[in-house]
């Protein structure tokens, strides 16, 4: 049998895996990326319109943000806005929007007094000038946190990210800055939007859905994937809790045979 050195790192997991011998149950997650998803149905089961369902859902952000360092997690990653929600109804474009400023406006203090960086993925462009701004300020505010990272893919499409990373690469390489050999897959990761953050461990989403709909598709190549039956406005910690022990019991083997426990994972 292998020993865990000899097992070979997996992309983006961090640091190398150290301890590991036999089957082990993975300890974490240090990164949590949640598909918030099911604000309409919410909405619906009550005969009130999708736009409250989503303000429900920032209530159920609110509380799941709080209880996030709490349940041992460094970091957050939610998915406000894809790149394919512009699709949606102007009035319910418009609302999710407005959301997103009135989260910002609203907690925004009580995030930078609690040591909690923010950080928005996705593209800028495309995003009203008024978003633009208050997503800058957020980050200005809070770059020098270091307690917790909440991540926010905000018009964010995974697909879009990685073409912009290999464009970003392109350029470099016309440029005369780089050269295609030199790519390799540590370097296309540090292109990425999620560059800053650690590996993402645990990907949930909630409503009952099992799809990953376009959201960090390189980052979770090998992530644990949970599913809960539960709409986004009732989340919280209990919920929250329950997909992190559900995460626990799982055996992280990253293509290889044995279960590993990395250093990330809480090995001495
Ligand atoms: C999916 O529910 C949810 C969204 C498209 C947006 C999530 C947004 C929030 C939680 C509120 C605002 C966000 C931020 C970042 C402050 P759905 O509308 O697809 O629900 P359904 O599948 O039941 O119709």
């Amino acid at each position: 049998m292998p020993s865990a050195s000899d097992q070979a790192q997996p992309p983006g997991s961090g640091p190398a895996p150290v301890g590991a011998s036999g089957p082990q149950a993975a300890s974490g997650p240090r990164h949590v990326a949640i598909i918030m998803d099911g604000n309409g149905r919410w909405a619906k089961a009550r005969g009130m319109p999708r736009t409250l369902g989503h303000r429900a859902g920032v209530n159920a952000l609110k509380r799941t943000v709080e209880a996030a360092p709490d349940l041992g997690l460094e970091c957050l990653t939610v998915f406000g806005f894809s790149t394919e929600n512009w699709r949606r109804p102007v009035a319910e474009v418009s609302e999710l929007m407005g959301l997103v400023k009135l989260y910002v406006q609203t907690d925004l203090a009580r995030l930078a007094r609690e040591g909690v960086r923010v950080r928005i993925l996705g593209r800028r462009e495309g995003l009203p000038a008024d978003i633009r701004d208050i997503v800058e300020e957020a980050e200005a505010k809070t770059a020098h946190n270091t307690r917790f990272h909440l991540q926010v893919a905000f018009n964010y499409g995974s697909r879009a990210d990685i073409v912009d990373a290999a464009r970003s690469f392109a350029l470099r390489v016309e440029a005369g800055e780089a050269q295609a050999s030199d790519l390799d897959e540590a370097r296309f990761e540090s292109l990425l939007s999620t560059a800053k953050g650690p590996p993402v461990d645990l990907v949930v989403r909630t409503s009952g859905e099992q799809r990953i709909s376009n959201f960090l598709l390189w980052e979770a190549a090998y992530a644990e994937l949970v599913f809960q039956d539960i709409l986004w406005p009732d989340y919280g910690p209990e919920a929250l809790a329950a997909a992190i022990a559900e995460f626990r019991g799982r055996e992280r083997r990253f293509g290889g045979v044995d279960a590993v426990k990395t250093a990330s994972q809480g090995a001495a």
